[in-house]
């Protein structure tokens, strides 16, 4: 009596998204990221979305009862079977098949635990990336999700990272802007008009991961070689540190292999990395990105220049990122550039898929 006692009533009578078991389908957004995975879905009686953030990784083990096999994903597989721990979104797409076979097991493990229900629509926000094969084997999972039973769609990274930056609704799907990717294994620009992706340009040059492995190079020099970290690590103290308006020096401890600990500081290395992360982000667009995009479509070009450019993706969650680049792309292309971004960019991809979602749903 106490979960279901709303529904029957007067009010909504409206038909929409009910599928053949009667029952609203429920809107769902998913992005499947090298480095984390994120799903969006409506909370409890209407409340605020639900987010469900994992790593995009796994492990299996034997049940030592009955020696079934189990699944284990995301920060505990991490941790607790580092040795055989597999992220096999590692390079942005699952590779081959054996691969797409365990980000199936990976997804529905997610699935199951969470119980994301299967009488749903599901907005799936994928990588811009020239890699059919991937992409491929990418489509295979998605459409072999037990999720989705009412409506399964995809749609750029990009866009539906912008969603939520150009505001509270699907505002940025009318809106004729640029957006930019900041990813671990990507960085990536498409124009936008009214939702269709033009002059879609991705690098693998520069990237999360590669602060990441500038980060683990710098602190061995800052440190006269003293310490080694790996680049997880690495990745940790930038995502805890890094700070382009406010950047602390923090101290670490490492135990060393005879016994003992040493301590140090890092003052420069992380945000050395990040320096040189932004400019070559800001060479990219307004070296390669934004000249093709004003070859292919020079109107385009210069209507989405005098609008905000979106950047989303994990890289951008960075405090201060918006402002500095914002100066950087302003400097180099000699015009006054605004950039926004959606409050929590990383998650910003997974939250204007459900937007999307939840709109086809209700339109189906
Ligand atoms: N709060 C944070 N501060 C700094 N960096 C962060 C933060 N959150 C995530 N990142 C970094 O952002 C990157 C991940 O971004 P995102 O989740 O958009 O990538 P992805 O979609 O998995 O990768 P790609 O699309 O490039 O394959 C990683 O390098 C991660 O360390
Ligand atoms: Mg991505």
């Amino acid at each position: 009596m106490s979960d279901d006692d709303a529904d029957d009533g007067a009010g909504s009578e409206s038909d929409a998204g009910v599928s053949s078991s009667g029952a609203a389908a429920v809107p769902v957004g998913v992005k499947l990221g090298s480095t984390r995975t994120v799903i969006a879905l409506p909370g409890e009686h209407g409340t605020e979305n639900r987010i469900i953030k994992t790593l995009t990784c796994m492990a299996t083990y034997e049940d030592a009862l009955t020696g079934e096999e189990k699944v284990l994903y995301g920060e505990e597989a991490a941790r607790e079977y580092p040795d055989r721990v597999e992220y096999m979104l590692r390079s942005g797409l699952p590779e081959d098949a054996d691969r797409a076979e365990m980000t199936k097991t990976f997804f529905e493990a997610i699935i199951e635990e969470n119980d994301i229900p299967a009488n749903s629509g599901v907005v799936y926000a994928i990588p811009t990336i020239d890699n059919p094969t991937g992409l491929e084997n990418l489509q295979n999972v998605i459409e072999n999700s037990s999720i989705g039973l009412d409506l399964v769609e995809s749609y750029p990274e990009s866009l539906c990272g912008s969603i939520p930056a150009f505001g509270d609704d699907l505002e940025a799907i009318d809106e004729i802007f640029v957006a930019v990717n900041m990813g671990s294994t990507n960085l990536e620009a498409s124009a936008y008009r009214r939702g269709e992706q033009l002059s879609p340009f991705t690098t693998g040059a520069v990237t999360g991961n590669e602060v990441d492995r500038m980060i683990a190079n710098y602190v061995e020099e800052e440190t006269q070689g003293r310490v080694n970290i790996d680049n997880q690590t690495a990745r940790e103290y930038k995502e805890e540190h890094a700070d382009f308006v406010d950047f602390e020096p923090f101290t670490d401890i490492i135990q060393q292999p005879g016994g003992g600990s040493h301590e140090f500081t890092i003052e420069r290395s992380v945000m050395d990395a990040l320096d040189e992360y932004l400019d070559d982000a800001v060479d990219e667009l307004a070296n390669t990105f934004l000249p093709e995009l004003a070859n292919d479509y020079m109107k385009v070009y210069q209507l989405a220049l005098d609008r905000p450019i979106a950047i989303t993706g994990g890289m951008a969650c960075i405090p201060g990122i918006v402002e500095e680049f914002e100066e950087r792309l302003s400097a180099e292309l000699n015009r006054d550039i605004d950039v926004i971004a959606a409050d929590e960019p990383d998650i910003a991809p997974t939250i204007g898929a459900q937007r999307i979602a939840a709109r086809l749903v209700d339109t189906n």
